[in-house]
């Protein structure tokens, strides 16, 4: 069933939850996808996130592995915080509440703090799939979209739409990310699956010769793992952890803490810089216009 949701588009405007009865407002989209639109809505003083589906089965299967995730014991321990529908015009449309993170994408985030931050993000990000992984699911639709970073290089995963129980089809997946396009294996959900894409991940995020860009356009015979293991090759940003991102595409790894542990084990560069938010960019104006300040009332002074 597909319904419309065009009417959570304007900011200001007021979602009412038909059975849980909170309220929302409408701050500004974050993002749509492939597969709904994403909210920021804020409800009393605080802000969180409301995602709505297009496709209504689609919609409801990942309320259903976020709902398991969400009593795990895991860091995706309360992540949903409230299903229900808005009614409008006749009809139910509905929606999902999770955490809303600030934060920016892996490209940014190194283009603000600088490359050396990929093996601190890389080592945040398989801590995240281990503990998905333990719970019997796998990601699937591991992307540069799907992936926000903060801080310290912290890492949360949103859009839980490719989320698939171990054993079964690979619900959702990004063409250039997934083991199937590139000969790699099965679309089966196994751990070695998002390990695989978390590989090309990494590859594309630090691939300043963009070799990754038009590779939709090379034919299925002439794609292989191979050209992956050659980009990795001339990939000066990940050369400390080579070792572990080859033997990942060869299908070497069967379980993220295995990766995950041998991530552990390489010395990597610590980040030079220490991150820069977009807010500190003002921090230093204010502190600049303070000092220019100051200066001047002392020089007025002595005047
Ligand atoms: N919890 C969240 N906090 C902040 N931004 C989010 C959150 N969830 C989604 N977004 C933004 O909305 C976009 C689309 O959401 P997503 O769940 O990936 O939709 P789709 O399933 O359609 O791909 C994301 O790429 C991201 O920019
Ligand atoms: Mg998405």
């Amino acid at each position: 069933m597909t319904t419309s949701f065009e009417q959570f588009g304007s900011s200001g405007a007021v979602v009412d939850g038909k059975w849980n009865k909170r309220q929302y407002r409408i701050e500004r989209l974050l993002g749509a996808g492939a597969n709904g639109k994403v909210y920021l809505v804020k409800r009393g003083k605080l802000h969180y996130a409301m995602k709505t589906g297009f496709d209504a089965v689609d919609h409801q299967s990942e309320v259903n592995a976020l709902k398991a995730l969400s009593k795990s014991n895991t860091s995706f321990r309360q992540y949903l915080l409230d299903v229900d529908d808005f009614h409008r015009d006749g009809q139910d449309i509905p929606f999902y509440v999770m955490p809303y993170f600030k934060g920016s994408s892996i490209g940014e985030f190194m283009k603000r703090n600088g490359r050396d931050w990929i093996y601190l993000i890389g080592l945040n990000l398989l801590r995240k799939l281990a503990e998905l992984h333990k719970e019997d699911y796998i990601f699937g639709d591991i992307k540069m979209e799907n992936i926000i970073v903060s801080g310290y290089g912290d890492v949360d995963l949103i859009d839980f739409g490719g989320v698939t129980l171990k054993g079964k089809s690979v619900k959702q997946f990004t063409e250039v990310y997934d083991r199937g396009f590139w000969g790699g294996g099965s679309r089966t959900a196994d751990e070695a699956y998002d390990l695989f894409a978390f590989a090309v991940l990494l590859i594309s995020s630090t691939d300043t010769e963009r070799r990754l860009v038009g590779i939709k356009q090379v034919l299925p015979q002439n794609r292989n793992v191979e050209m992956l293991l050659d980009m990795l090759q001339s990939n000066k940003a990940l050369s400390q952890a080579a070792p572990v991102l080859r033997k990942i595409l060869l299908g070497k790894y069967t379980s993220s803490k295995q990766a995950l542990a041998d991530w552990r084990r390489q010395s990597y560069p610590k980040p030079a810089r220490t991150p820069r938010s977009t807010g500190g960019a003002w921090l230093k104006v204010c502190f600049a216009a303070s000092l220019v300040v100051f200066g001047l009332t002392v020089y007025m002074y002595w005047l």
